[in-house]
Formats: structure tokens, C-alpha cells, sequence
């Protein structure tokens, strides 16, 4: 296996190692009111919305993970399967290896091929060549791309990149592809000022990516000779993200930690368009396989939905009329940054 695989292998290992269900994090911190007497009626129909010009049966997905290695390629096809049976939107992992190992394609394919018509993302490093990332959106018939940002994990890695002059390539992969840039973060979110510098070159999309959940700090320190355990805690809080990133009138997705349902919910309340969800649904399967995943993601509308109408809503549209409190903890830091 090459290192980038092997890399990929350890990943899989270590989040499975680290996961933890009840982490406490933000969105316990976030609460919302609601209405005794909402005069709702639960139905499911209602999550139905569209990504990228395609139609989506609910407003969470399958972010980012796999993609490169041996049980990367297992894991894509089950997540392609599930993706189609419960027509929700699928991002890849990484496909930055395949500028320098093509034989790796079919560990991505393998999603696309089990979800032809559905909505794939697929993901790549800001320093990946504008030439590979084209050859990957065709060749994967993605219909967006995301750009991780991911300054933290590299240093914590010792092989990882020390150079973040990242600018530059994203305006030319802007320049040169057709499908809509989601750039996005791995677990330690973005900031407005970086929102607003990215806004201005024209990037529409934002996945926050917020602080939470997956800690890739933690990951890395476990793989690193070197104690640099002292980085698990420099993240940006996702609720935090999400309400810096709400101030820069731009779509965005809520992701970072989202555990349950209520959290979904709550990411929706922030104004994210739709949230994204990585270790849990991971978990899920690695505890359950690929049935127990299908049936958890089935839950979660139905109980999304129950959620929606408990809180007095009937469309997605109105989710961000709902009001929010917060503990003060956080909103002490909401306080000092927003
Ligand atoms: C095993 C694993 C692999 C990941 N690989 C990638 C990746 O290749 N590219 C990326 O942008 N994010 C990657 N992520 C980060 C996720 O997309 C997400 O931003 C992060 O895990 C926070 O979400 P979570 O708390 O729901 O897991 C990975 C996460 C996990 C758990």
C-alpha cells in the first residue's frame, strides 16, 4: 500500500478509536424554544429539497471521508448504495491521490457507479493540480467539488504540507471548473474574515466544518512521534462558525459534530442550507454495516421531521425563524467574535 493509502487506513482506524457519541459540544450549548401548541402534523415530504439542481430527500448528507485505500473502497460502495436507497446527497473523501495514483479511481467509483443519478461531491486539497481536479469531477461525474482547508491537521502531521499559499490555486481551479466550489474545513471551522476573502473571489459555497466532533488534532497526535496533543482544542466551535459565516450572506452547510437529529435541526435554525454528518454515519456502519446505516439515516428524516413539527415549522424555509438561546459559555464567545 502507498503511504497516502496507508495514511487513509490509519485515519479509518483512529476516528473509529477516538469516537465518542456523547461528546458534549456546542449544540448542547444552543438551545431553541418551543411552542406548547405548534398546530403542525409530522410529514416526512417536507425534507425533500434540491442540491445542485438535483432533488434530495432530505437536507443532511454524507460528508467527506473515504476514498484511496482498501476499505476506502469497500466503505464508497456502501455509502454509494445507501446514498441511492435513501437519496441523499454523498461526499467523497480526498481524491487528491489520484493526481499521482490513478489506479486508485475505482475506490471512488465504486459510489458513483451504485448512485449514478444522485448528488456526488467530490473533495480534494487546495495544492491538488488544476488539471487532476478536472480529470476527477469528469471522470466521477461529480456535480460539485469541495476544497478542504486544513492548516491544523497539516502541522500536526509530520509529513503534512508547511506551505498554505492556498489562495492562488483555488482561483484558478475556480477559473478552470464548472461545477459549483464548496470550500470547507475538517473539524476546526472557518472564520468570516476567510469567508468574506473567499466570497470575494467569487466562491458561493461554504461547509463550515466546525469544531465538535471528529478532532483530526487527536488523530494525527496519536500517528505523530511528537506531542501535539496541546492543537485539540484550537477549533472554532460549529455554532460559532455558523453564525459568523450567517453574517456573510452566503450558502453554507453545518457540519462538525452533528450527532442526532435535534442537532440537525439546530444547524438548520442557523441558516445552513444543509448539514453534513461524517464520523457518526461512519460509526454506524462499521457497528452495523450497511443496512444498520440505511436504517439510521431512514430514522433520522422521520424523526427530523417529527423535530420540524414539535417546533411549530412546516416547511425547511422557516427553520432559521425559530429562536435560539444560548448558554453562556458560548455566548460569551459569540459575544467577543460576532
Ligand atoms: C475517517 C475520516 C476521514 C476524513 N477524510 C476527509 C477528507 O478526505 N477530506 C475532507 O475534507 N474531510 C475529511 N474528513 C473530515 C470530515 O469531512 C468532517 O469535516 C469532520 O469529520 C467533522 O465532521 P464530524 O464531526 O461529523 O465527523 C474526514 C473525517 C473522517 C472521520
Amino acid at each position: 500500500m502507498s503511504i497516502r493509502s496507508e495514511r487513509k487506513e490509519e485515519h479509518l482506524k483512529l476516528a473509529q478509536m477516538f469516537f465518542n457519541k456523547e461528546n458534549y459540544n456546542s449544540f448542547d450549548q444552543l438551545n431553541l424554544l418551543r411552542p406548547a401548541l405548534p398546530e403542525t402534523k409530522v410529514d416526512p415530504k417536507i425534507l425533500t429539497t434540491s442540491m445542485f439542481q438535483k432533488s434530495v430527500a432530505a437536507p443532511f448528507f454524507i460528508n467527506a471521508m473515504t476514498g484511496g485505500s482498501p476499505q476506502s473502497k469497500i466503505i464508497n460502495q456502501a455509502l454509494g448504495k445507501i446514498a441511492n436507497q435513501e437519496k441523499i446527497a454523498l461526499a467523497l473523501g480526498s481524491a487528491s491521490i489520484l493526481a499521482k495514483e490513478k489506479e486508485q479511481i475505482d475506490s471512488f467509483a465504486v459510489a458513483r457507479a451504485e448512485d449514478p443519478d444522485g448528488v456526488l461531491i467530490v473533495n480534494v486539497n487546495p495544492a491538488t493540480p488544476v488539471a487532476a481536479v478536472k480529470a476527477i469531477i469528469q471522470e466521477l461525474n461529480a456535480d460539485a467539488l469541495q476544497i478542504h482547508l486544513n492548516t491544523v491537521q497539516e502541522v500536526a502531521m509530520p509529513e503534512g504540507d508547511r506551505d498554505f499559499h492556498w489562495l492562488n490555486q483555488i482561483k484558478e481551479i475556480r477559473d478552470q471548473v464548472e461545477v459549483p466550489i464548496i470550500i470547507k474545513e475538517v473539524g476546526f471551522g472557518l472564520d468570516q474574515a476567510t469567508i468574506h476573502t473567499l466570497k470575494n473571489e467569487g466562491i458561493q459555497y461554504f461547509d463550515i466544518a466546525g469544531s465538535g466532533g471528529t478532532n483530526f488534532a487527536q488523530i494525527e497526535n496519536a500517528r505523530n512521534p511528537n506531542d501535539v496533543s496541546y492543537l485539540e482544542d484550537i477549533g472554532l466551535p460549529t455554532v460559532v462558525s455558523a453564525l459568523m459565516v450567517q453574517k456573510e450572506d452566503v450558502n453554507f452547510i453545518v457540519s462538525g459534530g452533528v450527532r442526532n437529529p435535534l442537532d440537525v435541526l439546530k444547524g438548520l435554525t442557523l441558516g445552513g442550507q444543509y448539514v453534513g454528518i461524517s464520523n457518526v454515519f461512519l460509526q454506524e456502519f462499521n457497528e452495523h454495516g450497511e443496512a444498520g446505516l440505511a436504517d439510521l439515516i431512514a430514522n433520522w428524516k422521520n424523526e427530523l421531521a417529527a423535530l420540524i413539527a414539535v417546533y411549530g415549522k412546516t416547511s425547511l424555509a422557516s427553520l432559521p425563524e425559530i429562536k435560539k438561546y444560548y448558554d453562556l459559555p458560548l455566548k460569551n464567545q459569540i459575544d467577543q467574535l460576532i
